[in-house]
């Protein structure tokens, strides 16, 4: 069955495109199957939510997309479009000010001096930070600095003739660390900004409403090697709440399915 659900639809065009991307870890004995033959396309402005249980691949995964690591067999393909990648972690530099943290991205992006602290203050504002751009990261909660390295995330995708159009977001449970309302917060803030800047994005998860919550559509993936085992379209209007009925009854049937895979793999 797996054949047919990881084919995919005949789309013309995608922002992120896997064809049968395997990936081992190490050699012989110690030889690691860690992604068997994953194919999955990210739509320009899609939404994608990656879900499976721990150890199953899903950093793996994003890492290969962002070209952070190589495959062992298959290809990915992401266009031209420029790729950010955001970890659980806010990994910001410490002795950096909130402001010079994402004057470093824009830098980094080739935008000239004189532009950067105009634009790091839109990007601040368009994460509710803007009173907090002389604060350094120790002086935030968990969840600002989240919202700092969302804002790093996207200055890393600047492009003075976009603003930032045409960016493939890449997010690795990015909210894992988080208190529940904090999250609910911030699901609301990514699907604004994902919608203003019409992002296409990859988000990581093993927290099935959270996937149901923001995705067009949720991949499960199974147990390592990870495969993606089924897709589950999301149908439900948005902005969604994550407690709503809607929401708990597709997630779980998706728990049952995620449930089935693991107890098949002994995970
Ligand atoms: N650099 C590496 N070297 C060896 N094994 C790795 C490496 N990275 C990940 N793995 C292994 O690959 C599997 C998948 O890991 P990972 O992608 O981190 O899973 P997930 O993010 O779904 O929890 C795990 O068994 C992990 O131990
Ligand atoms: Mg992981």
């Amino acid at each position: 069955m797996t054949e047919a659900v990881t084919a995919a639809p005949s789309r013309t065009a995608a922002a992120v495109r896997l064809r049968g991307v395997s990936k081992a870890f190490g050699s012989g004995k110690t030889r690691l199957l860690a992604l068997d033959q994953v194919s999955l396309d990210v739509a320009p402005g899609e939404f994608v939510c990656l879900l499976g249980a721990s150890g199953c691949g899903k950093s793996t995964l994003l890492n290969l997309v962002a070209g952070l690591d190589k495959v062992s067999a298959g290809t990915i393909d992401t266009e031209d479009a420029r790729v950010a990648l955001m970890f659980q972690e806010p990994a910001l530099f410490p002795w950096l000010t909130v402001t010079a943290n994402i004057e470093l991205a824009l830098k980094m992006r080739g935008v000239p001096r004189a532009g950067r602290r105009p634009r790091a203050a839109e990007l601040l504002d368009s994460v509710h930070l803007g009173g907090f751009a002389r604060k350094r990261p120790h002086q935030l909660s968990g969840g600002m600095r989240q919202r700092v390295a969302l804002a790093r995330a996207l200055a890393l995708t600047e492009d003075d003739t976009d603003g930032g159009q045409g960016t493939v977001l890449l997010m690795d449970e990015p909210f894992g660390a988080l208190d529940a309302m904090t999250r609910d917060l911030l699901h609301d803030e990514i699907e604004r900004i994902w919608r203003q800047r019409a992002l296409s994005v990859l988000f990581v998860t093993h927290n099935v409403r959270e996937a149901v919550r923001l995705g067009d559509r949720v991949v499960l993936l199974s147990s390592r090697p990870g495969r993606v085992v089924e897709e589950f379209p999301v149908p439900m209007d948005r902005p969604r709440r994550i407690d709503s009925t809607e929401v708990a009854s597709l997630a779980a049937a998706i728990t049952d399915r995620l449930r089935e895979e693991v107890g098949r793999h002994g995970a």
